[in-house]
């Protein structure tokens, strides 16, 4: 599905300059398609809009590992084998661990932990369920300590995005984990994004899953990436603290002195599908709830804005995944400093399915990209 026309430069022996490899394809993958024109975005073919209407978050994650959507069996197994993995962490280690990153920013607390999760040398997706399941309970375990609350028993009877939730808040939820729920599902892949390619590269060297998951989470909590949801809260919260006029940010970021947080992307030059979804569920969890957050009303502003402005129209900036995102984490009661982790805890089986796919594709090698040398000439001392 590309009407590109691709050079390869191993053959043709052609070099490019490609900074930030926009115009580069390093890999050939069937997980995730996107169109950016067209604002497009199919997991394994299938539309997100069915996706997200259709499966949960876990059929979702098996359909990204593994290509197809599970069928009962499967999908139960599945959760089986998250569950199991979850029961089987070391609860004293990692409450130990936790409390010696409490005041760490919990993307660093995570990638540390993730070093230490026990994994089997079978099949490099064997492991699949270890971090999928890990990572959440670890989040929540570091938020709550970070909280000065007491660890929660964790409850491995729930389904994945129920547990999650309990885990976290200590109640159970239906209504409040099938949103959250919605969000990871809509994290789960995105192609070539930065912390996935992170993911690649690492695995082109043969690493274990534990290098692949913690590189990937170092990429993504920068914040051009994932750490733009948490970045967005700020950037509203600061707008309500001057009256919620849109006029100021709008105009620093235009000339350059900020970035509209939430808004641009290197692919979509149409709307991110998944923000549009995004948007909707922040509405309806608001309504759900009945609550109302001053933070969507000036968001909402902001888009409008934003999008009657020529700067973004013609630079086809509209808004991200991260738009509306936290305002939704927020509502569910999550603090700032946990959206990017809920971010990676979604995207997990991207990173994972993409990893092996790098380990066997028989065309991949260890990635080392070309340079373009502009240091001094030969000299000695
Ligand atoms: C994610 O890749 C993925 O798929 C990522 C992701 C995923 O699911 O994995 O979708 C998740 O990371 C979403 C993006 C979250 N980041 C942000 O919201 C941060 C704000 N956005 C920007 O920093 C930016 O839009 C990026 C990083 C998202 C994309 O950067 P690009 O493609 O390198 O764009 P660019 O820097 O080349 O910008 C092109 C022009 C520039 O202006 P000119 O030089 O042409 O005058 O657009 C301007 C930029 O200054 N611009 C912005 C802007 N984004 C781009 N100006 C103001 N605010 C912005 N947000």
């Amino acid at each position: 599905m590309t009407d590109r026309n691709w050079i390869n430069s191993r053959e043709t022996d052609t070099y490019t300059y490609d900074p930030g490899l926009g115009n580069t394809a390093a890999c050939k993958s069937s997980i995730t398609y996107l169109d950016g024109e067209a604002g497009v975005l199919l997991y394994r073919g299938y539309p997100i809009e069915e996706v997200a209407s259709q499966l949960s978050y876990m059929e979702a994650a098996y359909l990204v590992l593994f290509g197809e959507v599970p069928n009962s069996e499967q999908l139960s197994k599945f959760e089986e084998d998250t569950s199991q993995a979850v029961g089987s962490l070391d609860v004293e280690f990692y409450s130990t661990l936790t409390s010696l990153f409490a005041n760490s920013h919990p993307m660093l607390f995570l990638h540390a932990a993730v070093q230490t999760l026990a994994i089997s040398d079978g099949s490099f997706l064997g492991n699949a369920p270890l971090f999928i399941g890990a990572l959440p309970m670890l989040s929540a375990m570091h938020a709550r300590a970070a909280a000065g609350l007491e660890p929660v028993a964790w409850r491995l009877d729930l389904p994945f995005t129920e547990r999650l939730f309990h885990a976290r808040f200590g109640f159970e939820s239906s209504t409040l984990s099938k949103a959250l729920d919605l969000l990871l599902l809509l994290h789960a892949d995105h192609e070539q994004n930065c912390s996935t390619t992170a993911a690649r590269v690492i695995a082109s060297s043969q690493a274990d899953p534990r290098h692949v998951v913690g590189g990937a989470l170092g990429a993504l909590a920068g914040p051009l990436h994932g750490g733009a949801n948490e970045e967005v809260l700020v950037q509203l919260q600061e707008m309500l603290e001057h009256g919620g006029s849109t006029e100021e940010i709008l105009s620093e970021a235009k000339s350059g002195e900020r970035r509209l947080m939430g808004f641009g992307h290197r692919v979509y030059k149409n709307f991110d599908p998944r923000a549009t979804l995004i948007r909707k569920a922040a509405h309806d969890v608001f309504e759900e709830l009945g609550i109302t957050d001053p933070l969507l009303e000036i968001a909402t502003n902001l888009e409008k804005a934003a999008l009657a402005d020529d700067y973004f129209v013609s630079r086809k900036l509209y808004p991200n995944v991260d738009f509306y995102s936290g305002l939704i984490y927020r509502a569910l009661g999550f603090s700032n400093n946990e959206f990017t982790p809920l971010f990676g805890i979604g995207r997990c089986p991207g990173w994972l399915a993409h990893a092996n796919e790098q380990r066997s594709d028989a065309e991949q090698r260890i990635v080392r990209p070309q340079q373009i040398y502009v240091g001094p000439a030969l000299r000695s001392l």
